[in-house]
Order: C-alpha cells, then sequence, then structure tokens
C-alpha cells in the first residue's frame, strides 16, 4: 500500500484510480476539516466502518455518524451498534424506511419478495436503504465510507476521494479503499474495537439477515451476501453511481 502524501489530493479532493494514495487517517483529516458538520460516516456496523470510525473520533470527537436501520437488520448488529454508542458517547443518526412503502410492499409481495427476482430484490432495497440514504444525505456536502477495492468485483476502481453523481455530486471519501481485510483486522485488534459477534460465525461481511450468510473457506468473501445473485449484480444502490463502481 503506498502511502505518501499527494498533493494532488488535497487540492481538489479527487484522484484517478492508479494514482497515489494517502494514509486514511490523512483522508479523514482533510475530509473533516474541509466537511465537518456537513459530512457524516455512513455505518453498517462493519469492522471497516468501526476501523473508520476509530480514525474519525481521533481527528474530531464531533464527527458525525449515521446509520441505515432496514428493519432487517441482524441482533449482533443492534448489540454492537450500542457498543459503538457508549465507548465514544455518541449519538448514531438512525435513518429508517418510509413506512407506507414498507408496508405496500410486504402486503403485496410478501416478508421475502427480495428471493423472487432482482427487481424484487432491488425494490426491497431502494425501499429500506437506498431512499433513506437520500434523506441521510441532504444537505451534506460529503460522506464517507468504509469501502475496501477488494470487497467486490463491482469495487476494484475505487478511489479514496470520488464525486457521487447518484447524490448530487457531492464528495464521496473511502479513506480505506486501498486495505486489505488483514489491515482492518490488524486494526481492531491493535485498537480493541468492539466487532461484530457475526465474524466469530464466520460471516465475512454484515448486511441484512435474511439476505446475508456466513462463508465456507475458500468461498469468495462476498459470497454470503445475496447468494442467489451473480458477483456482478451484488450492489444494492448504495454505491451504483461512483465513477470506480
Ligand atoms: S452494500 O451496498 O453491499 O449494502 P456494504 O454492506 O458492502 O454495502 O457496505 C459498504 C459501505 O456502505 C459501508 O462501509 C457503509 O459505509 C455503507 N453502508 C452499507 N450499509 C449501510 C447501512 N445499513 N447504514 C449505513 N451505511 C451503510
Ligand atoms: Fe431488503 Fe435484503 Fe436489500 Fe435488506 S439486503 S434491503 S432485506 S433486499
Amino acid at each position: 500500500m503506498n502511502k505518501s502524501i499527494s498533493k494532488k489530493n488535497s487540492a481538489d479532493q479527487t484522484i484517478a484510480p492508479g494514482a497515489e494514495e494517502l494514509p486514511a487517517i490523512e483522508v479523514i483529516r482533510q475530509a473533516l476539516d474541509t466537511h465537518h458538520p456537513a459530512i457524516a460516516l455512513a455505518c453498517s456496523f462493519s469492522a471497516e466502518d468501526i476501523v473508520v470510525l476509530d480514525m474519525m473520533m481521533k481527528v474530531n470527537r464531533q464527527a458525525r455518524v449515521f446509520a441505515l436501520d432496514t428493519g432487517r437488520l441482524d441482533e449482533e448488529t443492534y448489540e454492537v451498534a450500542d457498543a459503538i454508542r457508549q465507548r465514544w458517547e455518541i449519538d448514531i443518526e438512525w435513518f429508517f424506511p418510509d413506512k407506507e412503502d414498507v408496508e405496500k410492499m410486504i402486503r403485496t409481495r410478501g416478508v421475502y419478495s427480495f428471493r423472487h427476482s432482482i427487481e424484487n430484490r432491488q425494490e426491497c432495497c431502494r425501499i429500506r436503504k437506498v431512499e433513506p440514504l437520500r434523506r441521510a444525505l441532504d444537505g451534506l456536502t460529503a460522506w464517507i465510507t468504509g469501502l475496501r477495492r477488494d470487497q467486490a468485483v463491482t469495487r476494484n476502481r475505487l478511489t479514496q476521494f470520488e464525486t457521487d453523481p447518484g447524490h448530487g455530486n457531492i464528495i464521496k471519501v473511502n479513506p480505506i479503499a486501498n486495505w486489505t481485510l488483514q489491515e482492518v483486522w490488524d486494526h481492531v485488534q491493535a485498537h480493541e474495537l468492539p466487532y461484530n459477534r457475526l465474524y466469530r460465525q464466520r460471516y465475512t461481511q454484515i448486511g441484512c439477515e435474511p439476505c446475508t450468510t456466513s462463508v465456507r473457506p475458500g468461498e469468495d468473501p462476498r459470497a454470503g451476501r445475496w447468494r442467489w445473485e451473480a458477483p456482478e449484480q451484488k450492489e444494492c444502490g448504495l454505491h451504483n453511481h461512483g465513477s470506480g463502481i
């Protein structure tokens, strides 16, 4: 991983794929210095997001965090959310889906509609994740994610700073875009961070309970997400619009 500092990064806050990259904490520092309080971390309570949050808290204890409660999250995810709230004494800004949209979908298509077709799955993700994200980003000039390039084939062109055309061209900051999974877990251990208990049951990613499973040794890390879909389809719509993904 190249951790040398690039002037281009600080100048225009976007870089081309493959350009020099900054240490994650420098990315976070630049982003918070430029955009706070109109910037927040999108937190799914994955190990990646908690690592990013840890660095944000070291830079600015007032940094903002939001989470999208789809209504289908795992019990273990709520537990780690509460552990984080207590550790850093922060208020997590929760966003929920529009209740009328959820009621209509469940009444007309059933509680497991997302298993029946890609269209149904995308509709559920749109109602439970994409539309609440739009509200979470309203008024922000930038948002921060825990995305990494080697998480999925759909993410291999990710950069640390992007513009997000899907959300009014605000800045999207991916501080650990170039980190490996091992680096994430090294950071979790070194800083004794709370982490989701599902990882002890061979989960490699954290998502909605009915759409995420554990992963067998040798399987792709994203294999547990929407198991019934092809790898190039495995995006829920939160990250479809970036330059690299
Ligand atoms: S997803 O698009 O497949 O659901 P993934 O779970 O890999 O995304 O997470 C990628 C990043 O999207 C996370 O690091 C986080 O920044 C954001 N994210 C995903 N799910 C949520 C959520 N429920 N609430 C807030 N942010 C989320
Ligand atoms: Fe619905 Fe599954 Fe998407 Fe969650 S991941 S919003 S349950 S389709």
